[in-house]
């Protein structure tokens, strides 16, 4: 069962995933991060840019997004690339060549997301990927449905995630109706997972994702198949997990020595 860490607070799990972000990067200059778009993380960029500003070097560090949008040049305020370069290159002062987000704007998507999954491959891959999930347990951008074994490649957008991305665009009707995910297969080799949430409308996909069956209904369940995932929650996106009694124990008890 993946660890799930219980948290008062948006800006506790922000400082927790941080904090063990920045131990690692102590142990290895050069680690991989995976981000993830969307305000699930933000706290732990705020926490990363606020270590960044007292001395933590982070130049040394490459970054994978999790998708992109089919159609939107990286200069559109709304692209993925344009949300990463804001929320985490600058703030965190990272080396801009070394962060990477699916070409959205290439002539060949299909071309660009198959060479997107093998540069991470060849980079050697992911050792910490962040995730937050969608209120139907999609994962990036791998609606319910999508193969648990896929590798990143071009998806449509259900209208469900158009309509709850449409606060980023100044018309509805502009949310593009694909993007280039990650897969599940792909995220899934990435080392360590860490998987956010916040707020009691996250808390049937989490019990899903975390205590339900696995299954591509819910894509966020393949956490299951890792055998190194950390869930992060707050108590109301932890309202309906079944064993929560157990995550606060387990963590409690941790050994001191014991990393996320
Ligand atoms: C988006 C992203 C996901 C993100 C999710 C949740 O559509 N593609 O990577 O995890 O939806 O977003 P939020 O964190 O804003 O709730």
């Amino acid at each position: 069962m993946a660890e799930t860490v219980i948290v008062t607070s948006a800006r506790e799990a922000g400082a927790l995933v941080a904090g063990h972000i920045a131990d690692e990067i102590g142990r290895r200059r050069d680690l991989t991060l995976g981000v993830a778009t969307g305000s699930t993380p933000l706290e732990v960029y705020r926490a990363l840019a606020e270590r960044a500003r007292e001395g933590l070097d982070l130049s040394g560090i490459s970054v994978f997004s999790l998708d992109e949008y089919v159609g939107l040049p990286a200069e559109h305020p709304a692209s993925y690339a344009a949300v990463v370069r804001t929320e985490v290159t600058e703030p965190l002062a990272l080396d801009p060549s070394r962060v990477h987000t699916p070409d959205g704007a290439a002539a060949d998507p299909d071309a660009a997301a198959a060479a997107y999954d093998r540069l991470i491959v060849e980079s050697g891959g992911v050792d910490i990927q962040l995730l937050g999930l969608g209120h139907n347990g999609h994962l990036a951008f791998n609606e319910p449905g999508s193969s648990l074994a896929s590798r990143t490649r071009v998806k449509t957008l259900t209208t469900a995630t158009r309509r709850a991305n449409a606060r980023f665009f100044s018309d509805p009707d502009d949310v593009p109706t694909h993007c280039i995910t990650q897969g599940v297969g792909t995220i899934l080799q990435a080392r360590h997972l860490i998987l956010l949430a916040f707020g009691a409308a996250k808390a049937p996909a989490v019990a899903q994702a975390v205590e339900g069956p696995i299954s591509a209904r819910v894509p966020a369940s393949a956490i299951q198949l890792h055998p190194h995932v950390t869930v992060v929650v707050d108590e109301d996106a932890a309202a309906e997990l079944e064993f929560s009694d157990e995550y606060r124990h387990a963590w409690r008890s941790k050994p001191a020595a014991q990393p996320l």
